[in-house]
């Protein structure tokens, strides 16, 4: 890449991190003692978006079909589980050392493997760091109270698959859903909250017989380009990657990563594994549980094969971000604004009285901000500053649309609706503002 690119893509990605800490997205971890690196801390806005994203999710992965479950499991497990999952042995990056500052680096993000991209001093040998974050349970800590924070939601799908099976006895193939926190001890944290210590994960299983299994991945790669599309992801900045055999994890048969073009570099936004029967059998032999399932129909028994389309939270955060940022002019003024999709956009509309000290204007804004924060939830009030102010900071934290009520609000109950992406004004019956919206 030419410098002058790098520069304005680096740029970007300043841009975008300092408009997450002025408005209120993001702050840096324990900030006022001086941060924690690879910790984030998402503020008023930042929480809103994330929770649009996961309901989002939710939603269509869930709640709007018939063959996939929720759980919401432990992040502390029993130390067996990782032993089973392979965690314990093989969870790790590879760790170099430097002889002079004692940075650590991860071996497999260095071009040159023998000189510090620091200090330049001579690296030690290549060791492998085990990226799972330990702990001990209870009063004693030795090797008998060891745990460990989940490196990934998807062992605690694992592990409950047969309470599942048990209570709510669904047919192959089904899966099972959870949306919630990881954690990985990454040895170089870098990229605001693209690569964390702490972040969360949405991963589902879905189990099937293992013959469907090529029908399957397709089925969940289609889908999660659906996903794409319906957070405004898809205008050609996803791609795909077949992953090479010996890059996959050691439970993948086949995995498809989906990159995203961000500022720093063309990266991983999700990942989409063939898991085959590994965890299943895995725990079935490591614990006491039959974890097969019987096929009525063929009275047979065989344990089910698994994929597993798994999505990162945060950076599907950083993600939108990126995409929506948007610069322009707009009436011969330049501007930022996020383009987000009405369905994340953390702020749906704003209402505004023309002017703040006229009471008749701010009862009648009052009272319409009243009706519609019943109807859209995420609706904001401002009668701060001049009203091209106003649209300015609406503009700079994505909110689709602005309402105004003037003197004309007052004798024919109509106001102005106006578009964040074009600046366009249109008067509209306040009993037709949500129809429009919609
Ligand atoms: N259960 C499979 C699994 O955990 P992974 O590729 O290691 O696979 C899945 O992680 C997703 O979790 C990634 O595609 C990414 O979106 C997110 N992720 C992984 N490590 C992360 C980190 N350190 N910070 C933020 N997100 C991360």
């Amino acid at each position: 890449m030419k410098k002058a690119e790098k520069k304005a893509e680096n740029n970007l990605m300043e841009k975008v991190v300092s408009l997450c800490k002025r408005r209120g997205f993001v702050f840096q971890g324990s900030e006022i003692y001086g941060g924690m690196a690879g910790s984030f801390d998402y503020g008023p806005l930042g929480v809103t978006l994330k929770n649009n994203i996961k309901n989002l999710w939710w939603k269509m992965f869930v709640e709007n079909r018939t063959d996939v479950y929720g759980v919401d499991a432990a992040l502390l497990m029993n130390s067996k589980v990782w032993e089973a999952s392979g965690h314990v042995s093989g969870f790790s990056d590879p760790l170099v050392e430097c002889k002079k500052c004692k940075r650590r680096f991860r071996a497999d993000h260095l071009e040159d493997k023998k000189k510090c991209p620091e200090c330049e001093g001579e690296l030690g040998a290549e060791r492998q760091f085990n990226m799972m974050f330990k702990t001990h349970v209870g009063a004693t800590e030795d090797d008998t109270s060891v745990s460990y924070l989940r490196p990934e939601t998807a062992q605690g799908i694992f592990v409950n698959f047969k309470n599942v099976l048990d209570s709510l006895h669904p047919k192959l193939p089904f899966g099972i859903a959870q949306i919630g926190k990881a954690f990985r001890n990454e040895i170089a944290p870098r990229d605001f909250v693209f690569r964390t210590r702490e972040f969360e994960q949405m991963e589902i299983e879905y189990f099937f017989h293992k013959k469907d299994w090529e029908e399957q991945f397709e089925y969940w790669r289609k889908q999660m380009h659906e996903w794409l599309k319906l957070i405004g992801l898809a205008g050609g900045n996803v791609s795909e990657l077949e992953v090479a055999p010996a890059d996959r994890a050691h439970y993948s048969k086949r995995t498809i990563d989906f990159e995203y073009e961000f500022p720093f570099g063309k990266k991983e936004l999700y990942g989409l594994a063939y898991r085959t029967d590994f965890d299943l059998s895995k725990h079935s032999s490591e614990s006491d549980a039959d974890l097969s399932y019987f096929e009525e129909e063929t009275k047979t028994r065989f344990t089910p094969h698994v994929i597993e389309p798994s999505f990162g939270v945060d950076r599907t955060f950083l993600a939108v971000l990126c995409e929506a940022y948007t610069e322009d002019e707009l009436g011969g003024e330049s501007r930022t604004y996020l383009k987000f999709p009405l369905n994340i956009a953390p702020v749906k509309i704003a209402v505004f009285p023309l002017l703040k000290n006229k009471p008749e204007l701010v009862e009648k804004a009052r009272t319409i901000f009243a009706e519609l924060k019943a109807t859209f939830g995420a609706v904001v009030f401002d009668d701060n500053g001049n009203i091209g102010k106003r649209y300015r900071r609406q503009d700079e934290i994505g909110t689709p649309y602005c309402v105004t009520i003037d003197f004309d609000t007052l004798e024919d109950n109509t106001v102005t609706i106006r578009n964040r992406n074009t600046g366009e004004q249109e008067r509209v019956r306040v009993s037709e503002i949500a129809k429009k919206i919609i």
